[in-house]
């Protein structure tokens, strides 16, 4: 799956997917278009997810060039119609983003320079984003007549709060390094030349521990929110007792 030539483009969105080991990389490789993300690539996003080894812990979603993606490719605009099964259409599209949250993997998005609309929402759609010091977050939805509908709104509020949620998408400004770190949108900040070592520390970090405790607690943690601290509690103990009967019988 590489992009690169046109008609690779059409038929994988200009996306790459590599797997070494317990970790793949998705990377978005149309660089001359600052990684414009078409419907194309979100249809090859989903086939990715769905036919993800089973072995990998880690994907890593990455951007070549100067920016991580600068949204929706802007020669997609206007070719949804109104007349067309709209919610249908968009559910499709979405199905690309939401298994990023799958317990079984950590999703980390490596984001260098601009990262706009659909771009900012393919970052919010993985677990921790590391960021650079340059890059440019920016909701460019509601500035365009349209709302954020990649599955990126719930990530932002749960991430950052309601009230600054509003101000990012209601004004479509640019949130850089520094405030990213400081709302909690970045995990970590490093230089352009960093980015990809930060990355591969991360990976180890996060491979480090062991897989089924790791898949049994981000359930839990996901589950957190939705849950009185009763029945958080009542979940520990669920999946707690699992892992010691798990471990007791050597598995
Ligand atoms: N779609 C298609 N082509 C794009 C593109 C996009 N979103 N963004 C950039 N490109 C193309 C440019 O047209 C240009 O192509 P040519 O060389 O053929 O002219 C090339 O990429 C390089 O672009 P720039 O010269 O503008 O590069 P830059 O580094 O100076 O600026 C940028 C980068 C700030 C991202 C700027 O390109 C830009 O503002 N792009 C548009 C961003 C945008 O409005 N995206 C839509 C957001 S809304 C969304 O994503 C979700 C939704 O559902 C509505």
């Amino acid at each position: 799956m590489h992009g690169g030539n046109p008609e690779n483009i059409a038929n994988t969105g200009g996306l790459r997917f590599e797997v070494d080991g317990e970790i793949a990389t998705i990377t978005l490789d149309r660089p001359e278009k600052r990684n414009a993300q078409t419907f194309a690539l979100w249809s090859e996003l989903t086939r990715i997810g769905e036919n993800l080894p089973e072995q990998v812990r880690v994907v890593v979603v990455r951007g070549e060039g100067p920016s991580f993606s600068a949204g929706i490719d802007l020669a997609m605009f206007g070719t949804l119609t109104a007349g067309t099964n709209l919610d249908d259409q968009i559910a499709e599209f979405q199905r690309g983003f939401l298994w990023l949250r799958r317990p079984e993997i950590v999703s980390v998005a490596a984001v260098q320079g601009h990262a706009i609309g659909a771009g900012f929402q393919l970052a919010l759609s993985c677990d921790l984003r590391i960021v650079t010091d340059d890059v440019k977050f920016c909701m460019k939805e509601p500035a365009l007549g349209l709302v954020p509908d990649l599955t990126g709104t719930k990530p932002l509020v749960e991430l950052v709060g309601l009230a600054k949620a509003i101000d990012i998408c209601l004004t479509a400004r640019v949130v850089q390094a520094e405030e990213a770190l400081r709302i909690g949108l970045a995990e970590r900040v490093v230089s352009r030349e960093d980015l990809a070592q930060a990355v591969k520390e991360k990976a180890a970090e996060l491979l480090a521990v062991n897989r089924d405790a790791a898949i049994a607690t981000k359930r839990l943690l996901q589950g957190a929110r939705g849950r009185s601290l009763e029945e958080q509690s009542a979940a520990e103990r669920a999946e707690q007792v699992l892992r010691i009967r798990a471990m007791s019988s050597g598995s």
